[in-house]
């Protein structure tokens, strides 16, 4: 398959840096596209500037400060995202991504006011996260980042399309047991991809 990684975190040597690598290698030795779309290390900027929230509605021009994006986007069939959960959320850089780049005219369309996706040529999606605090702690609040991926982006992408949400929780009683643990996991899954 043409997948595109999404990774941001602004540490190469961090757990999630070598998360990102480990996806990398495992799809591409498995014989898949890779469209390794690492954020910080290109210099994303992920602010959506005045010009484009005025042109934000305006199909076909609104695409133009992030074209290469949009065009990266739509060349895929696949999406893994590899990210730290930072305040309950996406990190901004990703959470710009979405921002810029899941546009009208490229994730949705606005039939008569109500917005309708249509990012239907993504067909798979993977997600690999880790988290400070303990899962428990996080379903206290609700658990955001992974309703935002199994509610949110799953209603964007093509419909039935399969989700994996790979998190390790607890990061900051991590050992090397349940880093190791969790590499397994991630090896699996791309394996399995
Ligand atoms: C800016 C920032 C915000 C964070 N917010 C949260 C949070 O809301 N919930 C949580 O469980 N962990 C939070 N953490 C902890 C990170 O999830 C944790 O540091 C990360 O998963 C560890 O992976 P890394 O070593 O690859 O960075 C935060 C960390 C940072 C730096």
């Amino acid at each position: 398959m043409r997948i595109l990684v999404l990774h941001a975190h602004p540490v190469a040597e961090s757990y999630n840096g070598s998360l990102h690598r480990l996806i990398v290698e495992r799809l591409t030795a498995n014989g898949h596209k890779v469209d390794d779309c690492d954020l910080y290390a290109e210099g994303f900027d992920p602010r959506l500037t005045r010009d484009e929230r005025l042109n934000y509605h305006d199909i076909g021009p609104n695409i133009e400060p992030v074209r290469v994006y949009v065009e990266r986007l739509r060349a895929a069939e696949a999406l893994v995202m590899s990210y730290p959960v930072w305040n309950f959320g996406y990190p901004a850089m990703l959470k710009g991504f979405f921002d810029r780049v899941f546009l009208p005219g490229v994730s949705f369309k606005m039939v008569d006011g109500k917005a309708t996706p249509c990012l239907h040529n993504i067909r798979k999606v993977n997600v690999v996260t880790t988290y400070g605090g303990t899962r428990t702690r996080a379903f206290l609040v609700g658990d955001p980042p992974r309703k935002a991926v199994n509610r949110v982006l799953r209603v964007i992408v093509k419909p039935g399309a399969p989700f994996k949400y790979l998190a390790h929780y607890d990061m900051n009683r991590s050992t090397d047991t349940t880093r190791k643990r969790f590499i397994g996991r991630v090896e699996q899954a791309m394996d399995a991809f």
